[in-house]
């Protein structure tokens, strides 16, 4: 008997869960920021670090990221789905989401954007190049600086299941990952 049955595309894709989800910040440069959820992003370079981002052309975050080449990744904890889900299902143009959502923030150093202070880990980026494979733009950023809570232990937020359904997802304990 095969093991593998021919599904539809979108069916298939029902099983890529847990996916994870950042929030991406942005700034305009004269005060105004937003924030926006991304679960399509991946590193994609070591020799110097990089992360790609993919970021619909009618996002507010990507006309920011556009004029001014920088953005903030952050990697959201199980206590922020109520702000994922916020930056995730509002677009910005209109509203100070960042705001909206509570969540605290620092500056960051190489950056206009803001650090999300309560993060996992934050990750600023400069745009390096944007990329049209597809229907949705594929930016990618180089970390230019990168910082983590200083409490560790935290449950990282992702998408567990269709429907933005967010749950932590508890990591390995740094120094505790098993190399064969
Ligand atoms: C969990 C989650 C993951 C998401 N992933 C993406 C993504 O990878 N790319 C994208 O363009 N939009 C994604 N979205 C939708 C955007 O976050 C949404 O369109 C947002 O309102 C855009 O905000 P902005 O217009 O203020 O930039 C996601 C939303 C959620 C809740």
């Amino acid at each position: 008997m095969k093991m593998q049955k021919q599904t539809p595309i979108p069916q298939a894709l029902e099983r890529k869960y847990p996916e994870p989800v950042v929030l991406i910040t942005t700034a305009d440069g004269r005060g105004r920021t937003n924030i926006m959820s991304v679960g399509w992003y991946s590193i994609v370079s070591s020799e110097p670090w990089m992360f790609l981002v993919a970021i619909d052309s009618g996002a507010f975050t990507y006309d920011l990221i556009r004029k001014t080449r920088e953005f903030n990744v952050a990697f959201p904890d199980e206590t922020m789905a109520g702000a994922v889900l916020l930056a995730g299902t509002v677009h910005g143009h209109q509203r100070d989401k960042l705001q909206e959502t509570g969540l605290r923030t620092q500056p960051a150093i190489q950056i206009k954007p803001p650090l999300i202070m309560d993060a996992v880990a934050n990750f600023e980026c400069r745009l390096v190049k944007i990329l049209k494979p597809g229907d949705c733009p594929l930016l990618i950023g180089e970390i230019v600086a990168a910082h983590v809570r200083r409490k560790a232990g935290a449950h990282r937020l992702y998408t567990i299941a269709p429907n933005y359904r967010l749950e932590g997802v508890r990591p390995h304990r740094p120094g505790k990952v098993a190399r064969g």
